[in-house]
């Protein structure tokens, strides 16, 4: 493992949110700062007006994240008529039963991990890190909401020693991640997901939201004034899952804003299932 994210996975996202107002075309493979919509417009008109509040969306053109939250891309090639075909019902959706009907039609490609880690993973820590010094200076301490997903449960991941030693936040940092992120990525290189024990179901997806649970824990004990938590959204209609959710996206929003809105003295390094403390690892 290199010390720093190889090229690909270098950070391209600028700063301040005002400049993302005109970036909505990104140059072709740059990891594009999500497109930022109506309410950050509002904000950067009047900038000499210091807003009370101020909430950064990322992700927001589309899905959960029209109403609050975090870009995210499902990281796989999809045969879309083949996957309909299937008729796949939720229950084998979300239990991971579907794993192996599914292998010839949601197909993991190496690009497309490599596209997702970038997306779900790196893009939350460098727009966490580009807006840190702004986060640090609020007065009422600020609120961070990561997306994640029901495929970061840890007990969804194969490989028993990794997942103990993933239950353990305070062992980790970014470069750890980093350095098993690219352990990951070699493991699909060659073949050897299953074999070395990596997700099956989804193996960046869910490589992505886990390493997402770990980073906001990790930002939890460093920030101790501010409130950092994930959430999954529950399983909504929108384009990631090829709209086979079940729950509108003004649903899906529920537990993001919530956290978004939590009291000075609420819960800090959580997972919440949908509004609900939940158990991921
Ligand atoms: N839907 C579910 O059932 C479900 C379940 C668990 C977790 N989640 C999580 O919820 C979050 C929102 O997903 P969704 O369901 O609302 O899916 P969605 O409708 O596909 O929306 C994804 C959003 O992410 C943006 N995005 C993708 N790649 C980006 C990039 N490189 N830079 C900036 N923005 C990017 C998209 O913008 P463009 O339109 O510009 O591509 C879009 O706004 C994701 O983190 C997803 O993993 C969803």
């Amino acid at each position: 493992m290199s010390p720093s994210p190889p090229a690909r996975l270098q950070p391209r996202v600028t700063f301040p949110a005002a400049r993302m107002l005109h970036a909505r075309a990104a140059p072709a493979g740059a990891t594009r700062a999500s497109p930022p919509h109506h309410r950050l417009e509002a904000v950067s008109r009047d900038h000499e007006t210091i807003p009370e509040r101020l909430a950064v969306v990322t992700g927001g053109n589309r899905g959960i994240g029209l109403e609050v939250n975090n870009a995210g891309v499902g990281g796989v090639v999809v045969d879309q008529d083949a996957l309909r075909a299937l008729n796949i019902d939720p229950d084998m959706w979300l239990s991971g039963k579907a794993t192996h009907l599914l292998e010839r039609v949601v197909v993991q490609t190496y690009d497309e991990a490599v596209k997702c880690l970038k997306t779900n993973y790196y893009g939350i820590k460098w727009v966490i890190e580009g807006l840190l010094p702004l986060l640090k200076r609020s007065t009422s301490g600020a609120r961070i909401v990561n997306t994640t997903s029901l495929r970061s449960e840890l007990k969804r991941m194969p490989n028993e020693k990794l997942r103990e030693e993933l239950r353990d936040a305070d062992a980790w940092d970014e470069k750890r991640i980093e350095a098993m992120l690219e352990e990951f990525l070699e493991a699909l290189k060659h073949g050897r997901v299953e074999e070395e024990g990596w997700p099956t179901m989804l193996p960046a997806y869910s490589m992505s939201k886990m390493v997402v649970n770990l980073y906001t824990r990790i930002l939890a004990r460093r920030h101790p004034e501010m409130r950092v938590n994930c959430v999954h959204p529950g399983f909504v209609k929108t384009e990631i899952n090829w709209n086979t959710g079940v729950i509108p996206p003004e649903e899906g929003a529920r537990g993001a804003v919530k956290l978004a809105l939590l009291p000075h003295d609420g819960p800090t390094g959580c997972y919440f299932d949908q509004t609900e403390l939940g158990v991921a690892w």
